[in-house]
């Protein structure tokens, strides 16, 4: 059993949430108590790894260099192929659900390939959301409560007129506005490729390039100390995703 829970946010997306926590302390008994920022280990010698990963996926798993990105990305493969074991077809092996990525990094199911796809991870959580209308995108990211509030931090993240809005004492607008301009950024497809100064949270709306973003979402906690963004509209155009 995966310490997994599969979710509607509207009804035609479904979110998996892997409770990554939960995870190490199930598939890996022996590393319960440990701190998971440690050199990588050897993941071809867990049982029942090959139920779950494609000879590439366990490639992948192997090839990271910090036990923590294995995990985190173990998580996120498990979150999704659960997802869609639930809501697309059940009939699927485990080993054959893969996630492939376009060339600026966005995921995709090849087996499924109108369907968008969005994953995300941080530390104690993995998630990953499907659409089952293909004319809709979404974007999802977790993200710490703890954000720093630094001018550093500041700076990267928001623009000269969000950051004369914010209150910059409130974690939870900080973390809040961190992880909705996130999820976005995975709507569009562009990731990092695109500003975060393009992409403004302004009274509470999107703007992209100073434009409204034609997008609903939602922000909810993740246990106590995590923010879950879930970004969701008509999938966007190509002017968009390359702009
Ligand atoms: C996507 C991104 C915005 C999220 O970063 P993050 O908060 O650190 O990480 P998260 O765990 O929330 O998300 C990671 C997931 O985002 C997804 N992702 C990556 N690029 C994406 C993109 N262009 N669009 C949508 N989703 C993307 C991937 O599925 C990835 O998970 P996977 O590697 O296990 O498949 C950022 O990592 C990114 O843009 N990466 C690609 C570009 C890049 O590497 N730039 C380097 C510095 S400029």
């Amino acid at each position: 059993m995966l310490p997994a829970t599969i979710s509607a946010i509207v009804p035609d997306i479904r979110l998996c949430r892997v409770d990554i926590e939960a995870l190490v302390r199930d598939w890996f008994g022996d590393l319960g108590s440990e701190n998971l920022r440690r050199p990588a280990r050897d993941f071809s010698t867990l049982a029942g790894i090959r139920d779950w990963l494609a000879p590439g996926e366990l490639e992948t798993v192997q090839g990271f260099k910090a036990l923590k990105r294995q995990v985190e990305w173990l998580a996120g493969r498990l979150a999704v192929k659960a997802l869609v074991s639930a809501c697309l077809d059940a009939s699927l092996s485990p080993v054959d659900i893969t996630v492939a990525h376009e060339p600026r990094g966005a995921p995709f199911l090849p087996l499924f390939p109108g369907r968008c796809l969005s994953i995300t991870h941080s530390g104690r959580w993995a998630a990953a959301a499907v659409s089952l209308d293909s004319a809709l995108a979404i974007g999802i990211d977790i993200e710490r409560l703890s954000v720093p509030g630094t001018q550093g931090f500041l700076d990267l993240v928001f623009s000269t007129r969000e950051q004369a809005a914010l209150d910059r004492s409130d974690p939870l607008a900080l973390a809040r506005g961190w992880t909705l301009k996130e999820a976005y950024l995975k709507y569009i497809r562009r990731g990092f490729h695109r500003s975060l100064h393009q992409v403004e949270l302004i009274e509470d709306k999107l703007l992209d390039g100073g434009r409204p973003a034609p997008v609903q979402w939602t922000v909810a906690r993740t246990g106590p100390d995590y923010l879950l963004a879930v970004v969701f509209g008509p999938r966007p155009s190509k002017a968009v995703e390359r702009s």
